[in-house]
């Protein structure tokens, strides 16, 4: 079986978190803010040095609302859907676990299960042009 991974998590590289503002949800009122946005400004008052939140507009994931991905300099990225607004610690709890475990590849045995069930993709790290 090859490698899981072609590139070495990069030390004290914070983790970005994504997170898709036009997430909806049905329950949300048409002229107030989506349940997207409403996690990301979440996140983004709760956030500390070690993530960088970074609104975006749909991760294709549209019908598993709030969708957010986890990414960082040579680790995999994760992508999870299912997020209720009110997740934002959860999410910041995971976000710790992800830029703690080695490649980002939390056990699973150790992942909330929240990432267990909303799991959508994970993308391995770029392939070091270095190590052609
Ligand atoms: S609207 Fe959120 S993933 Fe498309």
């Amino acid at each position: 079986m090859p490698a899981l991974a072609t590139a070495p998590p990069v030390a004290d590289q914070p983790v970005t978190v994504h997170v898709c503002v036009t997430c909806r949800l049905a329950a949300d009122a048409p002229d107030g803010p989506r349940a997207g946005a409403r996690l990301a400004a979440a996140l983004q008052e709760a956030a500390g040095p070690g993530v960088t939140v970074v609104p975006v507009e749909c991760l294709s994931v549209c019908k598993r609302p709030v969708t957010v991905g986890f990414s960082a300099p040579g680790r995999w990225t994760y992508v999870y859907g299912d997020f209720p607004p009110e997740s934002a610690d959860l999410i910041l709890a995971a976000a710790a676990q992800y830029a703690a475990a080695p490649q980002g590849l939390i056990p699973w045995r150790e992942r909330p299960e929240a990432l267990k069930r909303g799991v959508v993709a994970r993308i391995p790290p770029p392939a070091d042009p270095e190590a052609a």
